[in-house]
């Protein structure tokens, strides 16, 4: 082998293409680990997708309309017995949690059964709330005919929206003994 450069060549050009392949080889390996990260990531991330666009009609469009409307009554009811008490600080508070309930059902984009119902909450009821709160503390304030004004909104609401079944007046009892109405 000593004589024979021939050989020597050959012994040379093996020993190279080992370490090239060696390196090649080493950096297939790590080519291949931070795809399979990339993979797993993707899918991931195609998985959230989906999800999302499952999810994602169920808190826009079908917001539980009834719910809202439980919660308008026990503060409608208790609005009249914080306006017999004259107590003005707890009126504030039952207009604005009303206002609050309102204003979600208002922007919530509600159609139901050809009836708009978020535009009917924007003109009949928000517009009455806004109008007995802007009373408050001037010379026009009147609570009765504002509380009277505001039950005749709920009911012209429950007709045009097709429920005029569904019938509001002034309570004559509260739903809860265990609260104060006095200032
Ligand atoms: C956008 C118009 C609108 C306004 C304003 C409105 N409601 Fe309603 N209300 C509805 C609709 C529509 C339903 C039926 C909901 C359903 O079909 O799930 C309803 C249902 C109800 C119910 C039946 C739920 C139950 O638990 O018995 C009550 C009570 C109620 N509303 C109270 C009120 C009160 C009190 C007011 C006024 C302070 C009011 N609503 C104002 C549209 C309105």
């Amino acid at each position: 082998m000593k004589n024979n450069p021939l050989l020597w060549v050959i012994t040379a050009l093996l020993a190279a293409s080992t370490v090239y392949l060696f390196l090649e080889i080493n950096h297939l390996r790590e080519e291949n680990k931070s795809c399979s990260e990339k993979c797993n990531s993707a899918q991931t991330d195609s998985f959230l997708t989906t999800a999302d666009t499952i999810a994602k009609p169920i808190d826009e469009d079908e917001i539980e309309l009834v719910h809202y409307m439980t919660r308008i009554q026990v503060f409608h009811n208790k609005l009249y017995f914080a306006g017999m008490e004259n107590n003005i600080k707890l009126i504030e508070f039952y207009l604005h949690e009303i206002e609050e309930e309102m204003e979600t059902i208002a922007e919530a984009g509600i159609i139901d059964d050809e009836v708009h119902i978020s535009d009917n909450m924007k003109n009949l009821g928000l517009e009455q709330i806004h109008s007995f709160q802007k009373t408050l503390g001037t010379p026009e304030y009147n609570f009765k005919k504002s509380y009277d004004l505001l039950t005749v909104t709920c009911n012209t609401c429950h007709t045009a929206s097709k429920h005029e079944f569904i019938k509001i007046k002034t309570p004559t009892s509260l739903p809860f003994s265990n609260q104060e109405f006095k200032p």
